[in-house]
């Protein structure tokens, strides 16, 4: 495959900022030349104990070659990774190895490293240089790109965070191929909510495939145009006040899940499956979504073996307070994305009370 390499402007309100993001089979073994700027400075390289066994010697080892003093941390890998004690070891291993601002951090993993090293990375010396190289389907066509960096607190997802953009986002499609078929899954969930808000043609495409083995060989073309479309939003809204929420449908009932079920039961991505075809319901009950639009979107998840309902321990009472919590809540009111057809979604917000109803109504 030949590289794709989008550069992705993404406006921070003062200044502008550009960063590249570079897709390719093999990558991570031919990538020295994108750090030779960094030539003579340290890189601290944030991975888990998945991913390090697997490709932590091939970073380090390409990062030797361009003249970086390479360091290597390995934290437990899960979504319970993305806590406060695991920032405060990454802030020690930055300082024992006397990381400055102008060395770089590096997160190699999926969502769960890169948001808690962009994390540390935003606030350790109030922001050190930071390069993302996503290793899930998930990261690669969602959260290494836009700058979204947080950990989780006990009372809800993604509480403490910052907007804190990488400069370099290095992918390697062939990472892939260690993935289980289950996180394989969860990072699809990603991809079909790009096609239902904003990309009809994508989400006809892969129903047209009709199963998973059929998309393998669409995934380099799949994550660059994923990538491209969130760089659109992200560039008209980098710090999430306005389009940029239209990324968080499904995610209003999705967050409530993953919290109520405990974190990393049930996988982000297959927890937005769940909220997405609730979220379609909700707008067929309001008259906003075409009629058939949520059995659609449980098709192509069904047929791709993703979940499309609560487990059945979870019920619309266990969820409601988790989802009052939900940084998109507005007072009583809670903020959800709803579709107006398969690839056109608006924002909106809804009253606590109403959002009950609705989802008894499609529980
Ligand atoms: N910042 C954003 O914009 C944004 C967007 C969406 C999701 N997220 C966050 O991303 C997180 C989920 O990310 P995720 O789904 O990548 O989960 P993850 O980082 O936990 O990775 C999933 C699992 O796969 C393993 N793994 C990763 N790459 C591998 C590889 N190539 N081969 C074998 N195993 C590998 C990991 O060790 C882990 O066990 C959530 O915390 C979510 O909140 C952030």
């Amino acid at each position: 495959m030949s590289p794709i390499m989008p550069v992705i402007p993404v406006n921070i309100p003062g200044k502008t900022t550009a960063y590249s993001v570079f897709i390719e089979s093999g990558l991570l073994s031919r990538s020295s030349h994108y750090f030779t700027s960094y030539t003579g400075h340290k890189a601290a390289v944030i991975s888990d104990t998945n991913v390090a066994p697997l490709y932590a010697d091939i970073l380090l080892s390409e990062l030797r070659s361009a003249g970086v003093e390479p360091f290597l941390i390995t934290l437990p890998a899960g979504e319970t990774t993305k806590c406060s004690a695991n920032l405060d070891r990454l802030y020690d291993f930055l300082l024992d190895h006397r990381i400055t601002r102008s060395d770089i951090v590096i997160a190699l993993g999926g969502g769960v490293i890169g948001d808690l090293t962009g994390y540390a990375a935003a606030t350790y010396l109030r922001g050190t240089r930071f390069i993302q190289v996503p290793t899930t389907l998930l990261a690669q066509v969602d959260s290494s790109v836009g700058g979204k960096v947080a950990i989780n607190h006990p009372k809800g997802k993604n509480l403490l965070g910052a907007f804190y953009q990488p400069e370099l986002v290095i992918i390697d499609t062939d990472t892939l191929g260690t993935l289980d078929s289950r996180q394989v899954g969860a990072g699809l969930g990603e991809v079909i909510k790009y096609g239902c808000i904003l990309d009809a043609p994508l989400f006809e495409r892969i129903e047209r495939c009709g199963c998973r083995e059929n998309l393998v060989p669409l995934y380099p073309e799949i994550i660059a145009r994923c990538i491209e479309l969130k760089a659109q939003v992200v560039s008209e809204d980098p710090l999430d006040t306005g389009l940029r929420m239209i990324l968080n449908f499904g995610h209003t009932l999705a967050h409530a899940i993953e919290n109520a079920a405990g974190y990393g039961t049930v996988l982000h991505g297959e927890a937005v499956c769940i909220g997405m075809v609730a979220a379609a319901g909700w707008g067929e009950t309001l008259g906003v979504t075409p009629s058939g639009t949520a059995d659609r979107i449980r098709r192509l998840l069904t047929a791709l073996d993703l979940p499309v309902s609560l487990p059945e321990s979870l019920t619309p009472d266990c969820l409601f307070p988790s989802m009052a919590l939900d940084k998109k809540s507005l007072g009583k009111d809670i903020r959800v994305i709803l579709l107006d057809d398969i690839g056109q979604c608006h924002s909106t917000r809804l009253g606590a009370q109403k959002l009950f109803e609705l989802m008894e109504d499609n529980a």
